[in-house]
């Protein structure tokens, strides 16, 4: 549907500020979407600067193409999952860089291809992989899951209050038929919903097994950990991020240097992490969520390597 915008960046510029570009600096942007972020870089960069974006779904890539070419030598595209994020710098001779944006999630583009199976607006496949040459679908967890196993995703990544009665409706109703339409899966979720929660607990619960089928929090965890070996001092780490789980692995990055967010002391009591903070998190302003509501989870964090 090429006449839909792919996606409205969010915080474009408080992000893009937010790595201190540097005209000839070294820059990646791991999830390129609709390309927003990475041509606000690309507008910063002067012509001995680098742009890596990278993207695990091949339509993001398809659609900037031929602005690839008009940036050659500045700006590369890899299709590829962030998590290879080090082989990749590796396999272009990269050693480090000066910063790394990540704007998590999905686009819009995703919502609004009502063939990928993301949106219960739609009946579709129930299918939300990123990048469509994986072979594990949504579907395939709803059937193959067992009863605890789906009730343990619902709590942890959904934070849903009734996961086990939501997974118990879904092995039930798979006893009968195999759930394989996202209209399906609504229909079986939507009774056990409060009235007054009902899309909000349904995004959850459909945001629940998007987050498994394409491994999120596995490739943030991966991704983050390289972000930091990598980052040249002084080098930037700017990450949006929409649910808490990732903010909290974001979080305690920053403020620890490690993912679980323990605090590490040297034998002198001096705490041993080479990101600080800048600033405090930013959210979208009113005039943003107006203009785009889709923006509204989002939290942006911002740190610097010592
Ligand atoms: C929120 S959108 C980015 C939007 C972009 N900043 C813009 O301004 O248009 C997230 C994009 O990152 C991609 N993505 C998410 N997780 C990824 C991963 N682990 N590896 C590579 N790409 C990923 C998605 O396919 C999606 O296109």
């Amino acid at each position: 549907m090429e006449h839909q915008c792919y996606h409205i960046p969010v915080l474009l510029h408080p992000a893009v500020d937010g790595l201190h570009i540097k005209r000839d600096g070294v820059y990646v942007d791991v999830t390129l979407g609709g390309g927003g972020h990475s041509r606000e870089i690309l507008r910063r960069l002067g012509p001995k600067g680098k742009l890596f974006s990278f993207d695990q779904d091949k339509e993001a890539i398809r659609q900037v193409l031929n602005d690839e070419h008009k940036h050659e030598g500045t700006w590369t595209l890899i299709n590829s999952n962030f998590r290879y994020l080090r082989n990749w710098m590796r396999y272009y001779q990269i050693e480090h860089i000066d910063g790394l944006l990540a704007d998590l999630g999905v686009s819009s583009h995703h919502f609004d291809e009502a063939q990928r199976g993301f949106s219960f607006r739609s009946d579709a496949p129930l299918d939300m992989r990123m990048n469509q040459q994986a072979n594990f679908t949504a579907a395939d967890i709803v059937n193959s899951y067992s009863q605890q196993q789906l009730t343990t995703l619902f709590r942890l990544y959904g934070e849903l209050h009734q996961a086990p009665r939501l997974a118990a409706a879904i092995v039930k109703a798979r006893q009968q038929k195999a759930i394989s339409t996202t209209m399906q899966l609504a229909d079986i979720l939507i009774p056990l919903l409060g009235h007054d929660r009902e899309k909000k607990d349904l995004a959850r619960a459909f945001q629940t097994l998007r987050i498994e089928v394409n491994h999120e929090m596995d490739a943030l965890s991966e991704m983050l950990r390289t972000a930091t070996d990598i980052l040249a001092p002084g080098g930037r780490l700017v990450v949006i991020a929409y649910h808490s789980l990732e903010d909290r692995l974001v979080k305690n990055i920053i403020r620890t240097g490690n993912l679980e967010g323990n605090l590490q002391q040297d034998i002198y009591g001096r705490i041993q992490n080479s990101l600080r903070a800048v600033g405090k998190p930013i959210v979208p302003d009113n005039d943003e969520l107006t203009a785009n509501p889709r923006s509204r989870s989002a939290r942006l964090r911002i740190a610097e390597k010592a």
